[in-house]
């Protein structure tokens, strides 16, 4: 089995303080992982750095991407090498068309990949079947890129880029917050149509609901910047039904 991200001892602060202290995660072709956990505990920062956001100092380990050391790509090598970060709180760019923005995004998977610019009919054509996927009216592509959409638009969107960019590994960070049930369902069967064996995601959620529709195969908890607990879909409903104290009883790893 190919592995296409190794997270390991990962240590990172922002502003000074330790955010994460020691991550270690394995995530193979063909996988769906769920990463849940509290609050302020570090599972948004895990996707800004695999993201190559700013602001986080690498203090230690690292993280190979197929393979490749992840911190040696830039963010534009990231998503030409089909890495996928979909944020808790998409960015809206007002004055760029989602058309625009995708189209741009998609010549830049191509250049990288020694492709010449994808044609006006065969985009067009990409865009009509992608859309389907997730149900996203005409008028949203035709609009600024998240401008004044609303939160199950944005977060819709953010499949709907996914769908046109088909990663090999995505990451999707708190994707169901703030989806209605209809929304939900469309997002889980959105993920699901686009799952192949030679793909990944890792689904940040709170909630079990969306992992009745997009069934994980492992499930962990991220707590005071640590894994503490791996388990299978079962932990996902344990942790409904008891909360996190009980993983923590004796380890204090918390703050
Ligand atoms: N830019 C920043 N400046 C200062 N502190 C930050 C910054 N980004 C994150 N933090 C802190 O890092 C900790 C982890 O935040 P993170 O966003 O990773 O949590 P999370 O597990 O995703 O939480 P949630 O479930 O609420 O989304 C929090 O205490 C947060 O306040
Ligand atoms: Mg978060």
């Amino acid at each position: 089995m190919m592995s296409l991200l190794e997270v390991k001892n990962l240590h990172v602060n922002i502003g000074g303080k330790e955010i994460l202290k020691g991550i270690n995660l394995t995530v193979n072709a063909g996988e769906i992982h769920a990463v849940m956990g509290p609050n302020g505990n570090g599972k948004s920062t895990l996707a800004m750095v695999i993201a190559g956001k700013d602001g986080y100092e690498i203090t230690h380990g690292e993280i190979l991407y197929k393979g490749k050391n992840l911190f040696s790509l830039s963010v534009e090598e990231r998503a030409a090498e089909g890495l996928f970060v979909g944020f808790q709180y998409p960015v809206e760019i007002p004055g760029v068309s989602m058309a625009a923005f995708m189209r741009a995004a998609i010549n830049e998977q191509r250049k990288y990949r020694g492709l010449d610019p994808v044609n006006t009919l065969e985009f067009a054509g990409l865009m009509e079947e992608k859309k389907k996927i997730v149900d996203l009216s005409e008028n949203l592509a035709g609009r600024a890129v998240n401008e004044g959409f609303s939160g199950g638009e944005k977060k819709k969107n953010e499949i709907f880029q996914m769908a046109v960019l088909e990663p090999t590994l995505a990451i999707l960070d708190e994707t169901d917050s703030g989806l209605d049930i209809d929304a939900l369902r469309t997002v889980a069967s959105g993920i699901n149509k686009l799952r192949t064996p030679q793909n990944a995601f890792i689904i940040v959620t709170h909630y079990q609901r969306l992992l009745d529709y997009v069934v994980p195969d492992i499930v962990h908890v991220l707590a005071g910047g640590r894994i503490i607990r791996t388990g299978d879909k079962s932990l996902a409903l344990e942790l409904e039904k008891k909360g996190y104290d009980w993983i923590d009883e004796d380890r204090h790893l918390y703050g």
